[in-house]
Formats: C-alpha cells, sequence, structure tokens
C-alpha cells in the first residue's frame, strides 16, 4: 500500500472497547442517575482517582500471582521510563488516594466511584478490555452490619431496576489469613492426591494460588472438586462467628442467599466476607456485582490497620441484563417537546432568541431549534423525524405580528397560530398532559 493510501486507511476502535452510541446512552444515564440517587440515600460519598496509577500499586494490592496482574493489566513506561498502569479495578485506587488524603485517621468512611477499567481479557458478550464500574467501599467498620448494608443497598437497586427476581447473592468467608494459610495445606495435599484429575492450569496454580483451583469451570474437574476439602469448615472462630451474625442480619432482613463454599474471588485482597450477585441470563459473564472485606489492605499498602469491605458492578453487564430482560423504561430516551424552526436566514435568528427564551421559562421542556436551513417541507420532515410531538414555526408573517404557529405532530388537530407572548402558557398546559 502506498503511503497517502495508508494514511486514508480507517482507524477502527481497539478491540473489546466500544463506543456508547447516542441510542444507547440515555440508557446508562437512566442507571447512573439510579445509582447516584442511591449512594446519596445510604450517605457514600463519591470519590474521583485517575485511571492511570503507578503499576505497583495494583502488583501489591490485587497479587503478583492472580490473572489480573500476570495477564491482563494495561502497563506501559511513561517518558520518564515509570512504570504505570491503567486501573484494573477501583479498590487499589481508592485506597491509595483515601490514605494519601488523610481520610482514613481514626474515621469511618463510605465513598463511591465509578468510571472505566482495563483488563486485557479475551473480548465476549458482558466481557470488555475497557469496561465501566460502579463500587461502593467502607473504611473503619469491623462487623458484619456494614457488610450487610452494602448487600442491602445492591439489593435496593436490584429493587428498583426491577432485577430482583433475575439475581441470586451468592456468599462465603475466606477467614483471617492465617487460617486459609493453614486451609491451603490441606487444600494442596487433598490436590496432590487427585493429581491426574486436574488439568494444565490447575497444576500450575497448585504451587501459585491453589485455592483459585476451586473456582475451576472445567467439567472433568467437578466430581474432584465436590469432594473437596471446603474452607467454611476450617475458619478462624472470629471469623465464624463474623459469618454467623452476618448471615443472621441478612435471614432477619429477608435477603436470600446461597453459600458457596467455592466462591474465592480471582483477587489477592479479600479475607472474611465475599459475595457475588450473578444471574443465568447474561451467560458465562453473569457476575452482576461481586465484592467483600479486605481488613488487611490497607496496612498492607502502607496505612495503619484498618478494616475495610466492598463491592464493584460491571455496569455493561447490568445494562445489557436490563435490555436482554427487556426491563429497559420507556422514559429512559424521552423524545423532544419541540421542534423549533425558522422559515429562512432572519426567522432562525429570531427562532434561536425564542428558543432561549422559552428555555428560560420552561426548565423541564426539550427542545431543539432548527439549524442548517433548508425549504420548509425539508424543516417539516426534520421536525417530525425528530420525534418531537410539537413543532413551533417562524415564518415572515408571523415576526411581523409576534406570532408564532404550533403544529402537532402526533396528534390530529388543527395547527394553531398565537400570540408569541401566550406561547409559554400554552405549551404548559399542553406539555403537562403526555
Ligand atoms: P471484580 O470481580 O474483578 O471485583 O469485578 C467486579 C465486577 O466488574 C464483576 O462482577 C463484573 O460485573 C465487572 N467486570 C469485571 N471484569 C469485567 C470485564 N472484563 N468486562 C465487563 N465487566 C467486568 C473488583 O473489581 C473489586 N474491586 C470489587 C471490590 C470492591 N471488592 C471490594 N471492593
Amino acid at each position: 500500500m502506498s503511503k497517502p493510501e495508508a494514511s486514508k486507511k480507517r482507524i477502527q476502535a481497539i478491540r473489546g472497547m466500544n463506543d456508547l452510541l447516542p441510542g444507547q446512552s440515555a440508557l446508562w444515564q437512566y442507571f447512573e442517575s439510579q445509582v447516584r440517587l442511591l449512594m446519596q440515600r445510604y450517605g457514600y460519598d463519591e470519590i474521583r482517582t485517575p485511571i492511570v496509577e503507578q503499576t505497583a500499586l495494583f502488583a501489591r494490592s490485587i497479587g503478583e500471582v492472580t490473572d489480573i496482574v500476570e495477564k491482563e493489566m494495561y502497563t506501559f513506561e511513561d517518558r520518564n521510563g515509570d512504570s504505570l498502569t491503567l486501573r484494573p479495578e477501583g479498590t487499589a485506587s481508592c485506597v491509595r488516594a483515601a490514605m494519601e488524603h488523610g481520610l482514613l485517621h481514626n474515621q469511618v468512611q463510605r465513598l463511591w466511584y465509578q468510571g472505566p477499567m482495563f483488563r486485557h481479557e479475551r473480548p465476549q458478550k458482558g466481557r470488555y478490555r475497557q469496561f465501566h464500574q460502579v463500587g461502593a467501599e467502607a473504611y473503619g467498620l469491623e462487623g458484619p452490619d456494614i457488610d450487610v448494608e452494602l448487600i442491602l443497598l445492591t439489593a435496593r437497586l436490584w429493587k428498583q431496576l426491577g432485577l430482583s427476581e433475575h439475581v441470586t447473592l451468592e456468599l462465603n468467608s475466606l477467614g483471617s489469613s492465617e487460617a486459609r494459610a493453614a486451609y491451603r495445606d490441606i487444600l494442596v495435599a487433598y490436590f496432590e492426591q487427585h493429581h491426574e484429575v486436574l488439568d494444565d492450569d490447575s497444576r500450575r496454580r497448585l504451587s501459585t494460588n491453589p485455592l483459585r483451583i476451586l473456582d475451576s469451570k472445567n467439567p472433568d474437574m467437578a466430581p474432584m472438586l465436590a469432594g473437596a476439602p471446603q474452607l467454611l469448615d476450617h475458619l478462624d472462630d472470629a471469623s465464624r462467628d463474623h459469618f454467623e451474625r452476618l448471615t443472621a442480619i441478612l435471614d432477619s432482613a429477608g435477603i436470600e442467599y446461597r453459600i458457596n463454599p467455592r466462591l474465592v474471588r480471582g483477587l489477592d485482597y479479600y479475607s472474611r466476607t465475599v459475595f457475588e450477585w450473578t444471574t443465568t441470563a447474561l451467560g458465562s459473564q453473569g457476575t452482576v456485582c461481586a465484592g467483600g472485606r479486605y481488613d488487611a489492605l490497607v496496612e498492607q499498602l502502607g496505612g495503619k490497620p484498618t478494616p475495610a469491605v466492598g463491592f464493584a458492578m460491571g455496569i455493561e453487564r447490568l445494562i445489557l441484563l436490563l435490555e436482554t430482560l427487556e426491563l429497559v423504561p420507556q422514559d429512559a430516551t424521552p423524545p423532544l417537546d419541540v421542534y423549533l424552526l425558522g422559515m429562512d436566514e432572519t426567522a432562525t435568528r429570531a427562532a434561536l432568541l425564542l428558543g432561549e427564551r422559552l428555555r428560560d421559562r420552561l426548565p423541564t421542556c426539550r427542545l431543539q431549534v432548527h439549524c442548517g436551513g433548508g425549504s420548509f417541507k425539508s424543516q417539516i420532515k426534520k421536525a417530525d423525524k425528530s420525534g418531537a410531538r410539537l413543532a413551533l414555526l417562524l415564518g415572515e408573517d408571523e415576526l411581523a405580528h409576534d406570532l408564532v404557529t404550533l403544529k402537532f405532530l402526533r396528534e390530529e388537530r388543527e395547527q394553531q397560530r398565537l400570540a408569541q407572548s401566550e406561547l409559554v402558557e400554552t405549551l404548559e398546559s399542553l406539555l403537562a398532559t403526555p
């Protein structure tokens, strides 16, 4: 290919990174506004952190021998030779920022965030390389009450979105790190007895991260995994007590859950409570929200010991779920109310000014002024295509007498000519009735 031709070739988006098009953004906005309101109602404050951090932050918190750190991070050297990484998740950044700004000094913090995360995974439905999470993190609280609060908050969101019937809560406890280390030895001994059944991936994990073998979806290993010793039977007393109190509050709150002893999560920072909300409606990428306790992380990153718990949900998966289940609210994409057009250049200028006056007086009215000229016929066509309910027309005659012509685009009603001074009142009453 010659150089000029090559430079004309269209550049495409990066695989696994999606554009959000106008037709879809209303549903995202609907979701995001529900979340924002909910976080406010529970007293969580928003935190925004950069999407790039020092690589060591993620390596030290998520764990060197996790899939995320080993295979999935977008890591690069910047011009100073520093190793930076596009954030693969929000918890590590949240801890870093909270420590850096002294938010964790002997105080309780309830924080939430949303934004893009990056993981170089194999893209498929519900799994992307740039995806978006909403997360919440609570610091300084040790008891299971805060774990329950986070679960109740998510359960309320499912209710508001109409998803309650379609998601299941799975729960487990990973205990203390000492209990986990002791269990790890028991588990490795069990897997070694069944070495012939382990697939290559699991054999590799045997020395690095044996708990993750429990997560394997390989059907040939299923019977062996079903018989594996369970961490829940090897919990330390304090963690067992925490878990029992957690499930007791969930029972009294009427939250249904399934204890899944094989739920271990793919990030190393967890201890005690872990949970996932899953759905069967999305195929293999069915986890829509996941989280748990990470009581050791703040200290591990150089802070004072601080109990912590949180979750993150995948926005793309929840949007897909709403679409799959046809739960998209009708008013997620409200059409225009008014399309205002001027028949010639002078009238267009007047229309722009009238548009501003109407927006001053009618703050909830969705109004668009026609720009770009064109014949009367083509402008009316555009008005119709815009989805607006009403068209307002300004022509030479209207301008000369301070009038405006009101045309009903969706109803069998005669068009009207009215004084511009009556316009606000007329629109108010028309728009009050759907
Ligand atoms: P995670 O399980 O890695 O946890 O991700 C949380 C959620 O993000 C997943 O359940 C899923 O809905 C969504 N998600 C993850 N990867 C992708 C992807 N490649 N494409 C689309 N969606 C995805 C965390 O990130 C932890 N930081 C959660 C947490 C917060 N734990 C405590 N606090």
